[in-house]
């Protein structure tokens, strides 16, 4: 069963800000240097300062829903390892042996494994990284197995996410958001599926492109526009981070604010993590995009739909393929990312030197001067 969950504080009051219909929009046109998503010394300031940095979500709880479970993960150009141990703490550790360095998993499947085993001469660890057994010990005299554990970057798990960072972090901005990820009850979610999108895009035009809601009646004519009546968003901050709140259809129907599915059915609620990870919340499932800058116009995108549970019936599954299909082909891969390409395409052509942004794209001014405040 379910627990009953209920929505934040910070949560009602965005749904009430948008129904009392009060903008929050800005009042004046501003722009955006083309170059920031195309100059190569731009983006090596941005992995320094931000992705080297910053914490960042690595996956969804969901990927690991069992203890003893491991998956390598390559995505952010370095060989990490995710792991539930039997305890069910999560781990991001290097996916290299302590012995002689040898990545330990390949591949990106996630698998069960009380035992992670070395290719190469088989030094076992276990899944909270300890050194358990190596062939031949008497070959290595004096050898202290505690110290041979595999080496852990900083990582926690809060409100249904895992993150990690590459530098020493308190995790602070990160563990804000738990209570709101907490009131969809993202920790208990099934994850449906997964899939890698390579955008010939910047970063941050992907971003872009979930920080307004001017686009969604033009480029998503086709797939989800009539659900939403043009323009009516509103967002606030959690720390570094933005939540926004865009009205449904029946955005203005007299609801019971404090019942959340009802609440869930006329505003989805979004939220862009600093520096790059979207989340939707969907009336009955949630879409995680996890944001991997590979160059200045190239990102990794992870896709992971989440729902409430694991599809019990056929016909259940046939209901989540189709939003899945809706959503991952359909919206994101065809319609945001190849938008997000199409921009990078006309940006790195140098033909125009600015981008204009309108009172309706404030989201995306606010992101860029967040940008620009940690670049320093
Ligand atoms: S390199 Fe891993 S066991 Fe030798
Ligand atoms: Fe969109």
């Amino acid at each position: 069963m379910p627990i009953r969950q209920r929505p934040t504080e910070g949560q009602l009051a965005l749904a009430r800000l948008l129904a009392s219909g009060v903008p929050t929009e800005g009042k004046s046109v501003t722009t955006v240097p083309a170059s920031v998503y195309t100059d190569p010394a731009r983006f090596a300031a941005e992995k320094a300062k931000l992705f080297d940095r910053l914490p960042m979500v690595i996956a969804p709880s969901a990927l690991l829903p069992e203890n003893n479970m491991a998956v390598a993960h390559d995505g952010f150009g370095i060989p990490l390892l995710l792991t539930r141990d039997k305890q069910g703490v999560a781990h991001v550790f290097w996916n290299v042996c302590r012995h002689r360095g040898t990545r330990l998993v390949e591949g990106g499947e996630v698998a069960k494994c009380p035992r992670i085993v070395c290719p190469y001469h088989a030094w076992t660890y276990t899944a909270d990284g300890a050194l358990a057994a190596l062939p031949r010990p008497d070959s290595f005299p004096g050898l202290d197995k505690a110290d041979h554990h595999l080496k852990e970057l900083p990582n926690i798990e809060a409100g249904g996410l895992i993150w990690f960072a590459r530098e020493e972090s308190d995790f602070a901005d990160a563990r804000m958001l738990a209570p709101d990820f907490d009131a969809f009850g993202l920790s208990g979610h099934h994850l449906f599926r997964r899939r890698v999108h390579d955008v010939a895009s910047n970063w941050k035009l992907i971003m872009d492109a979930f920080l307004e809601g001017y686009h969604v009646q033009r480029l998503h004519a086709q797939t989800i526009a009539r659900f939403f009546t043009d323009g009516i968003s509103v967002a606030d901050s959690i720390g570094i981070h933005q939540r926004s709140a865009v009205g449904r259809n029946e955005y203005l129907a007299e609801i019971d604010h404090a019942h959340w599915p009802e609440l869930r059915a006329v505003i989805t609620f979004a939220y862009q993590l600093f520096p790059a990870t979207v989340m939707i919340m969907s009336p009955d499932y949630v879409n995680l995009m996890v944001l991997m800058p590979q160059d200045e116009g190239r990102t990794l995108v992870e896709d992971f739909m989440l729902i409430p549970q694991a599809p019990q019936t056929p016909d259940e599954i046939d209901h989540w393929e189709k939003s899945w299909h809706l959503l991952d082909e359909g919206v994101f891969g065809g319609e945001d990312y190849r938008a997000a390409a199409l921009g990078q395409n006309g940006l790195a052509s140098g033909s125009i030197e600015e981008i204009t942004l309108g009172t309706l794209e404030t989201g995306i001014r606010k992101f860029h001067d967040q940008v620009e405040r940690a670049l320093g």
